[in-house]
């Protein structure tokens, strides 16, 4: 029986800590959303490209950023979540995503999905982004709009369907504006383009149905409930 804890308490990842890897667990579409993340991530540039996964979760980045050639580093508060990450290749530290024990610009790309929703100042996390980026490295976030339509979407439906997010893990005071996190990433010299993404519906009902395959995030015309943002850090 899960501990009652109150909405977006961080300690929920610990009671869900056999959900992260479980095949159509309650963290399933946390993979159909790293795997739009990954898509907007370049090869690793060199041999040592570093990806610095913020909020890395059990490290559901791993096979991607495997596959693109990064040298993969998680960065979260909970310890059993960075253990699944290191079991899957993830270099884990534990720490807060506003105060990362790493040295400015290690990084040829930085990854914060899925957290800024959980953050009370998301712009900090933004700013933590772009001071462990190398310039010309890339950026990619992704996270949920503070909108009606989201609060409807991700919790008053979601919260209850499969393969949406398990109940109290989100406080949608917590949701956040686009502008807030492409006027962060500006000050600290990184231009993000938003586009609003969504399961492809017509893989969504094959899997309601079917619990089999997987479902593939594509491009909405509306960033009304998730969207994702990218860009590179200038060179001057
Ligand atoms: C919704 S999960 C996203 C995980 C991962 N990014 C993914 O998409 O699979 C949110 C993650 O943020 C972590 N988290 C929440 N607040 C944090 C903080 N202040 N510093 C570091 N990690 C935090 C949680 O432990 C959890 O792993």
């Amino acid at each position: 029986m899960p501990r009652a804890l109150l909405r977006n308490d961080v300690r929920q990842y610990e009671d869900l800590r056999d959900e992260w890897w479980r095949p159509n667990g309650k963290f399933v579409t946390l993979h159909w959303i790293a795997a739009a993340r990954a898509a907007l991530l370049p090869p690793a540039p060199h041999d040592r490209a570093v990806l610095v996964d913020l909020a890395c979760g059990a490290g559901l980045m791993a096979p991607h950023a495997a596959r693109l050639g990064y040298r993969h580093v998680g960065v979260d508060l909970v310890t059993p979540s960075l253990e699944q990450a290191r079991e899957h290749g993830v270099a884990p530290i534990r720490a807060d995503v506003t105060q990362v024990p790493l040295a400015d610009g290690c990084a040829d790309a930085v990854t914060a999905g899925e957290i800024l929703e959980h953050v009370p100042d998301p712009a900090a996390v933004v700013a933590e982004a772009c001071r462990l980026l190398r310039p010309g490295g890339t950026l990619v976030v992704d996270t949920i709009n503070a909108t009606a339509r989201a609060r409807l979407v991700v919790v008053t439906i979601g919260e209850r369907v499969p393969g949406g997010a398990p109940p109290g893990i989100h406080d949608p005071r917590l949701f956040v504006r686009p502008s807030v996190i492409v006027e962060a990433a500006a000050r600290h010299g990184v231009r993000l383009t938003v586009t609003g993404f969504r399961p492809s519906a017509r893989q969504m009902l094959r899997w309601m149905i079917t619990r089999r395959g997987t479902v593939r995030m594509v491009p909405s015309r509306s960033t009304a409930v998730l969207y994702q943002a990218v860009g590179t850090k200038s060179e001057t």
